[in-house]
């Protein structure tokens, strides 16, 4: 039987496997309220010198006291770190025992020094930073002590030579009392236990006030938009600034600001407060939004499995929430309460439970959330973060070794920093030159590093510590678990509820880490480092970036800070927290916040929902319904642009794939009404062209209607048919209009069947929608086009003329049977008519050239079968059409993946007029 937790597989059974899932958590999570939350503090001693002032009843204090008026102490800053383990297990490794026993230096050597960097492709950058800004808010052990370090023997070729590494100790606890002798060492939170964005307003009345501008409830920020720093280390003045780098300066500059835009709203609202009236209630909700935007995206970003998004969702919400923000899982949540209610529940079979325990307050706050619940619960048990969350929190390994700017839009990297060198004062430096939004859009496209074993940052393995020295990070963090008596990995697994592992093969069958942890461990399972284990653990639940030994811990703590917090349960309320002030919790995401403070941002920003996972291409469900504007940014800022291919790096341009024009491709062509390629639709014939954002402007009073008279957003594809090498030169173009809210309307053209032969300037001839059928036609399209259309040679511009850009219908459409696009006479013979890549030409023309004049007829198409009737056909219509407007550039045309194989330009078909 697998160790590892069953419920993930419930969501193979569907809706309501999901749900068994989900109840499996949280009826687990029950058991490990009642067995796992110790406290080792003497709360009464602590309370003794506080006094809850009025303040404190409607606001955070700073040092987090008064948070549970009966408990004033209670998760205040400086209170111990509770456990989540039986304390009884906790006693510290020494020196004489197994502090040292195996090495950690050889455990960071072999089983966590990064080789090649491995990425976590489902998160972005901006996720790893987020989750150190989230540990600033609740956890600190404080500076380490000077006396007495630890000393490690280097093993024999270290890196660092020979003799020892020396690592200060974890400062001791100094409100032990005599009665505690021989009992497990404690440790103490220099950060309030809350989630009260203690990070940005500090845990001390000293720190808080370095923060505040005593202005209309601010903070300190300077014109520029950057934090005052420290005179020496050019660190920003905020709540914390420890292990300092650019992604923490970016989300604490993003998140003072927000602090202000909060408190410059309630100063609208409610002019006549004073400066601490508003500083409290922005406080209040700034940290709300922090707590929310952690559970309800980052969380469901990391660990994206079906149960844990609704059991996230349900922390904040409650699955039966109402409103336009709380109503995603109503009717699966109905359908769940009607299961439970049967008398033959299929969630209570799979389960294996009776209807009894279906009533317990788990399955309560998973239909009803916890966030507004009445009463904070604390389960008996002192609120604190714990030691083993905090061990289960060191997630190092997310780091990348450098920090890659692109701009934005871009997919080119235009600078790549060394992480080192983004740290500390540095930091802020970089944050001015390359700019706040160039940084998120560089963080919302790369990824972090994946949780795993060998991936630990080598620069964090020879860390610079200012008045310490050089540090490793890797061989620090496997010591501290060991001297603070977190339990090594197989016994904490038993301590928190999971099945021990019985193998080595259990945690990974990968034969070289394998082997490692063999060697490292001596071949024995029970020495297992907590960190080690969990960096092994292979198999997790689909979606998780880190593995369910983490997870069991994280269930625990994620759902205390907020059910043991006045402010989010009985005190989440319009009277506390302003009506303003809690919509401004509920409505906002962390896209709005990034959007607020970085309006060049909106484009890149299209369609992400979750501002976590990578900044990509997203086409939501809704983006038909969007302005056409919307439309052609988010296809070019975050498929073109994005995809950009590097100056000399076009790929290189392949035959005709005849074979690829099969009937299903082609079809396909005519009948996928999308602006995207279907997955899998390759680009048979034009595979290789340049693209720009481009538009139409009408010639006043042209006789068609609809887009004929004007089409402001759109995109214009250039290419050739084939390896012109191979298959002549036959230039092409595909044009797609943007229409609000309804589907692009799109169009191709070309010279002709054959091409140009010979000639390679690509504006060398005019080009329409409509070419005539000939009989030495090379590739043999047509008789392929025939499969799907009775006139294979024509496409039809009827649809352009039956709608406006901004989405109106037109009653009585008025379309041209065939357009023409006639290159401008100053672009004719720019270019040279000789063998050459015809895209480094058109890679030369920027916004605002003038490409094509549109001409149009409405004469009836006729054809013979003798070729010369039907060029005299032709060429009387080409003598009938009209100018009918202009095709400009908006922007520069540039090659790229998406302009290659991503971006559809639907056919219509002469069927489908
Ligand atoms: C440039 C980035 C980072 C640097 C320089 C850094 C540095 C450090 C240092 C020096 C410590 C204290 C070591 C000691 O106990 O002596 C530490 C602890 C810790 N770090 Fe990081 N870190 C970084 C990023 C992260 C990230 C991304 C996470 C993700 C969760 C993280 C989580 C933690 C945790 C949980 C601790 C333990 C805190 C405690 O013992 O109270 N760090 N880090």
């Amino acid at each position: 039987m697998s160790v590892w937790v069953t419920w993930p597989s419930l969501v193979k059974l569907g809706t309501l496997g999901i749900y068994a899932g989900l109840i499996t958590l949280a009826l687990e999570r029950d058991v490990l309220f009642k067995n796992n939350l110790f406290d080792v503090d003497n709360l009464p001693a602590a309370n003794a010198n506080i006094t809850c002032d009025a303040r404190s009843q409607g606001a955070r204090t700073e040092d987090g006291t008064c948070n549970i008026l009966a408990n004033p102490a209670e998760g205040s800053v400086y209170r111990r770190f509770g456990r989540n383990v039986d304390p009884t297990v906790t006693h510290g490794e020494t020196e004489a025992d197994t502090l040292l026993s195996p090495n950690p230096r050889e455990v960071s050597n072999v089983l966590m020094a990064r080789g090649e960097f491995k990425p976590a492709p489902s998160l972005n950058f901006i996720a790893a930073s987020w989750i150190q800004f989230m540990v600033h808010d609740w956890v600190d052990h404080g500076p380490n002590a000077e006396d007495n370090p630890i000393q490690i023997p280097l093993p024999a070729g270290d890196a660092f030579g020979s003799g020892a590494l020396s690592v200060r100790r974890t400062q001791l606890d100094p409100t032990r009392t005599a009665a505690e002798a021989g009992k497990p060492q404690t440790y103490r939170n220099h950060n309030t236990h809350w989630w009260d964005g203690s990070q940005l307003y500090g845990s001390s009345k000293e720190t808080n006030d370095k923060v505040r501008s005593f202005v209309d409830g601010k903070l300190k920020i300077n014109a520029d938009g950057t934090l005052p720093s420290e005179y020496l280390s050019g660190k920003p003045i905020t709540g914390v600034n420890e292990n300092w780098w650019v992604g923490l300066s970016m989300l604490h500059q993003l998140f003072t600001k927000e602090h202000n835009a909060i408190a410059s709203m309630l100063k609208q609202k409610y002019p006549s407060q004073s400066d601490q009236w508003l500083y409290d209630r922005a406080r209040l909700v700034n940290s709300a939004l922090m707590a929310k935007i952690h559970t309800v995206e980052w969380t469901p970003a990391v660990i994206a499995n079906p149960v844990t998004e609704r059991a996230m969702y349900a922390n904040w919400w409650g699955l039966l929430g109402s409103g336009p923000n709380r109503d995603k899982y109503q009717d699966e949540a109905r359908m769940l309460q009607e299961d439970l209610a049967s008398s033959n529940s299929f969630v209570l079979r799979i389960l294996g439970i009776d209807g009894s325990q279906a009533g317990s307050s788990a399955i309560d706050h998973a239909l009803a959330g916890i966030v507004g619940s009445t009463n904070p619960n604390n389960y008996g048990v002192p609120y604190t973060l714990t030691e083993e969350f905090v061990a289960v929190y060191r997630m190092h390994p997310l780091m990348r070794d450098k920090v890659d700017v692109y701009d934005i839009g871009s997919n080119v990297i235009a600078n790549s920093i060394p992480l080192p060198n983004t740290r500390d004062g540095d930091a802020e430096d970089l944050l001015s030159s390359e700019s706040p939004e160039r940084l998120w859009y560089s963080f919302g496209i790369t990824n972090p590093g994946s949780l795993t074993l060998n991936n630990y940052p080598n620069f964090l393995r020879n860390l610079s510590i200012p008045l310490v020295g050089n540090i490793d990070l890797a061989t620090v963090d496997v010591l501290r678990d060991r001297e603070r008596g977190v339990p090594r990995y197989n016994e904490f697994r038993r301590e928190i509820g999971l099945n021990p592992i019985t193998k080595f093969e259990d945690l990974t069958t990968e034969p070289v880490a394998l082997a490692n942890l063999k060697r490292v461990y001596g071949n024995d399972i029970e020495k297992i480092d907590t960190l080690v284990g969990m960096l092994a653990e292979t198999v997790r639940p689909d979606g998780f970036a880190f593995g369910e030994t983490a997870f069991q811990i994280f269930i625990m703590n994620a759902s205390r800070r907020l059910m043991t917090d006045r402010f989010y349960t009985k005190d989440y309320r319009p009277e506390v927290y302003t009506a303003e002030g809690l919509a401004w919790v509920e409505n906002t995401t962390m896209v709005d916040v990034l959007k607020r403070h970085n309006p060049q941002l909106d484009s890149s920003l299209l369609g992400v929902e979750n501002a976590f996972k990578p900044w990509g291409l997203n086409i939501p469900v809704d983006y038909e319904n969007w302005p056409a504007q919307a439309k052609q940014d988010n296809l070019w800022v975050n498929g073109a642009l994005r995809t950009q291919y590097a100056e000399g790096q076009l790929p290189v341009i392949p035959p005709v794939d005849v074979g690829g024009l099969i009937g299903s491709v082609l079809w396909k062509k005519v009948q996928t009404r999308t602006d995207v390629a279907p997955v899998g639709h390759e680009k048979a014939m034009h595979p290789n062209g340049v693209m720009a954002k481009v538009k139409f402007i009408p010639v006043a009073g042209n006789p068609y209607t609809g887009l004929f008279q004007g089409a402001d957003s759109g995109l214009l594809r250039l290419s050739v048919a084939g390896d012109p090498a191979k298959n002549g030169f036959q230039p092409g173009l595909a044009w797609k209009a943007f229409v609000n809210g309804k589907p692009s309307q799109n169009v191709s053209a070309l010279v002709s069947l054959s091409g140009q032969g010979s000639n390679y300037n690509f504006f060398a001839n005019e080009l329409s929608q409509y070419v005539v059928p000939e009989v030495n036609d090379t590739l043999g399209t047509t008789i392929l086009f025939s499969a799907v259309s009775l006139k294979p040679t024509l496409l039809r511009v009827d649809d352009f003329a039956k709608v406006a850009q901004n989405g109106q219908a037109v009653t009585t459409p008025k379309a041209p049977t065939q357009i023409y696009f006639v290159p401008k006479s100053e672009l004719r013979s720019r270019f040279s008519t000789a063998a050459h890549d015809f895209r480094g030409d058109l890679l030369t023309l920027t916004a605002g050239t003038k490409l094509y004049d549109v001409y149009a007829t409405s004469m009836e198409i006729k054809t013979s079968i003798i070729p010369s009737t039907s060029r005299t056909y032709a060429q009387q219509r080409r003598s009938s059409a009209v100018k009918v407007g202009e095709l400009e550039l908006t922007s520069p045309l540039i090659a790229s993946a998406f302009g290659d194989s991503g971006v559809f330009f639907k056919h219509q078909r002469h069927e489908d007029k």
